[in-house]
């Protein structure tokens, strides 16, 4: 079988250091490592739309933003296709066939959209789109056959609800759809990093992010007043280092080369962690650590996102050819899928003949009758 990647985001902002470790990095991994026939990433502005409908103008901004993000984390466009969700209108018609299979009370057990819709108060008036919007990312995914989805962990329930209804589809109306597998990160705490406040999630609209395209000065700020151990008030107290945001970044990010290079007295986090739990070791020293490690990941970033943003209309090309390329393979997959449910009237010899059969016996009865 052919394998076949699909992945997004939602252009709500810049992306930042959760994304790139959840799921950026794999994906140019994976792009680089030859094993993948195709790969479409896809900026998710219909998405986007379904919370921010009263705010079109914040995802028209950003669209620019994530695609510079990608091709700075380096997503290459002569490997992967990159595309705007907007711009491929059988995604939306995939969507209303598939509403179809999925119940409301299905809709409201996702785990990711309860917490989104308690985050934005939603609680009292969902915008159907939004309760909807897994629904429309099965289409995302399944319009190009992908069978990987390389994603973060709060994406699980995504991937579950498009199984669910590939396994519908494809029973109904005959095997047309690929049923897609989620690909996690490698590192555990890559799935979900934290905030630098501590908070469960990095997220744009909790201002807890360190950004791909934040300048070296924006991130040593803000690694310096990150959180950690609120019970570690002087260096000799023994800290905990688990739930501390600075370890986790740590146990993200950090390898043994890196101690070498920056913090030569430990050979391994192991070392370090023990020590901290111990006592004597302060906050500082760790935090200037991961500074010095989160700046070596992110400086070639910032670098080739420089680059790119010179040429803003060569970007804007990459996204309309990109756009183009998915629309092709999207509309090939919905003549199949109109195909399979059998609203394909019009390329339906056998039932136009059936009909034109049926009605010239009726026709002919008629005229016996008649007579
Ligand atoms: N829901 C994803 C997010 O919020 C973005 C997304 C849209 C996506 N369509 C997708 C992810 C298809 C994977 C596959 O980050």
């Amino acid at each position: 079988m052919e394998n076949i990647i699909l992945t997004g985001d939602r252009p709500t902002g810049r992306l930042h250091l959760g994304h790139y470790l959840g799921s950026l990095k794999r994906r140019v991994e994976l792009q680089n490592s030859g094993k993948y026939s195709k790969i479409f990433v896809e900026i998710a502005d219909s998405q986007a739309l379904t919370d921010n409908a009263h705010n079109p103008e914040k995802i028209r901004q950003n669209v620019i933003e994530v695609a510079l993000d990608y091709l700075a984390c380096g997503i290459d466009p002569t490997k992967s296709t990159i595309f705007v969700q907007s711009q491929v209108p059988e995604l939306c018609e995939l969507t209303f066939y598939y509403l179809d299979l999925v119940t409301l009370s299905r809709l409201q057990r996702n785990p990711t959209v309860k917490e989104e819709i308690k985050l934005r108060n939603f609680e009292t008036s969902i915008p159907a789109g939004f309760l909807t919007y897994p629904v429309s990312q099965a289409a995302d995914i399944t319009a190009f056959d992908a069978n990987i989805v390389p994603v973060g962990e709060d994406q699980l329930p995504m991937i579950e609800q498009t199984r669910e209804i590939v396994r519908s589809f494809n029973s109904l109306y005959g095997e047309t759809l690929v049923e897609p597998q989620a690909l996690l990160p490698d590192n555990n705490t890559c799935s979900r990093l934290p905030g630098l406040d501590g908070k469960a999630k990095m997220s744009k609209s909790l201002g807890n992010c360190i950004y791909l395209s934040d300048e070296p000065e924006v991130i040593q700020k803000k690694v310096m007043s990150m959180f950690t151990d609120p019970g570690h008030l002087r260096v000799e107290d023994p800290g905990k280092v688990e739930g501390n945001p600075v370890f986790i970044y740590l146990d993200a990010l950090c390898t043994d080369e890196h101690f070498k290079k920056y913090l030569p007295e430990y050979n391994n986090l192991d070392e370090l962690k023990a020590h901290y739990e111990r006592g004597g070791l302060g906050d500082v020293k760790i935090k200037r650590f991961l500074n010095s490690v989160i700046q070596e990941e992110l400086a070639p970033i910032r670098a080739r996102r420089k680059q790119y943003a010179q040429n803003i209309s060569e970007v804007y090309k990459i996204l309309q050819q990109g756009s183009d390329k998915a629309r092709i393979v999207a509309a090939q997959k919905m003549k199949k899928v109109k195909k399979a449910i059998g609203i394909n009237y019009f390329e339906d010899l056998d039932l136009i003949n059936e009909h034109v059969q049926k009605y010239q016996s009726l026709n002919e009865e008629e005229g016996k009758k008649i007579k």
